[in-house]
């Protein structure tokens, strides 16, 4: 099966002293997790799409849901973890209970505050992850890309034309992530904040998915103004 997977979990602390987690804020009167969640409802490849949000935003989560996509069993919301990974643990923790983990359960993992997803790249992910265990969206990096270990001077300027920025969504097979990610260390985990990297340090091999530009994720209110923009540009999302 193939799974969506909404990450809402956190709770926005860059965007400044807003009264809810960004995924709620809205653009042109929607919510930013909604315009998010209808690229992954459209999508008749995913069979089923989970929501992590905090435990507080439950509630309010499925009744939005309900409001702008109407009854479905096809979403749900259940809780996030405290860290991104530990979302998406929860995530296979809940397909395992209800579903059953088997080598072919991908999920499509998503960041919520990442809404000008296209089906050219959910597609492309999941065919890249039944393929290749794991992928991850990028672009190519148009600023020179610094180094710095200690913060003041320069320690590399690594060669342009293999960096790239990291998007989402990521996707694996679940099965897999499950396994790698048990066999951290808590240090490990610590460390290891993006889904992509685990499977990168335990020397398997991630697939690169073509993102685009405008892609961008909602972090700090300058995005929010972008995000504006982009909606008027665009007309619709
Ligand atoms: N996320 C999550 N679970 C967490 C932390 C983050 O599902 N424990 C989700 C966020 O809700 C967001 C996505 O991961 O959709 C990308 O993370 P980021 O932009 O860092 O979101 P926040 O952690 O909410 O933001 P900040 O770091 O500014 O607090």
């Amino acid at each position: 099966m193939v799974f969506g997977v909404i990450l809402a979990g956190g709770i926005g602390s860059r965007m400044g002293n807003v009264e809810k987690p960004k995924q709620y804020l809205t653009i042109h009167n929607k919510p930013i997790i909604i315009y998010t969640l209808e690229k992954f409802f459209t999508n008749a490849q995913l069979e089923k799409i989970i929501v992590l949000c905090p435990n507080a935003w439950i509630a309010h989560t499925k009744n939005l849901v309900r409001r702008y996509l109407g009854e479905t069993d096809r979403i749900v919301v259940i809780e996030g973890g405290a860290t991104r990974n530990e979302t998406i643990m929860n995530s296979i923790s809940y397909i395992e209970e209800h579903y059953g983990l088997d080598d072919d359960t991908i999920i499509v993992t998503h960041d919520s505050v990442r809404p000008f997803v296209t089906h050219r790249i959910i597609d492309e992910n999941i065919r890249f992850a039944q393929e290749y265990d794991a992928c991850d969206t990028v672009i190519s990096a148009t600023d020179t890309i610094v180094e710095s270990v200690d913060g003041k001077i320069i320690s590399d300027i690594p060669d342009r034309r293999k960096m790239y920025q990291g998007q989402t969504p990521q996707s694996f097979k679940a099965l897999k992530l499950k396994e790698i990610y048990q066999a951290l260390t808590n240090e490990e985990k610590e460390i290891l904040t993006d889904a992509a990297k685990i499977f990168v340090l335990k020397g398997q091999k991630v697939h690169l998915v073509e993102g685009e530009t405008f892609n961008i994720k909602i972090t700090y209110p300058y995005d929010l103004q972008v995000a504006h923009s982009l909606l008027e540009v665009n007309g619709k999302c």
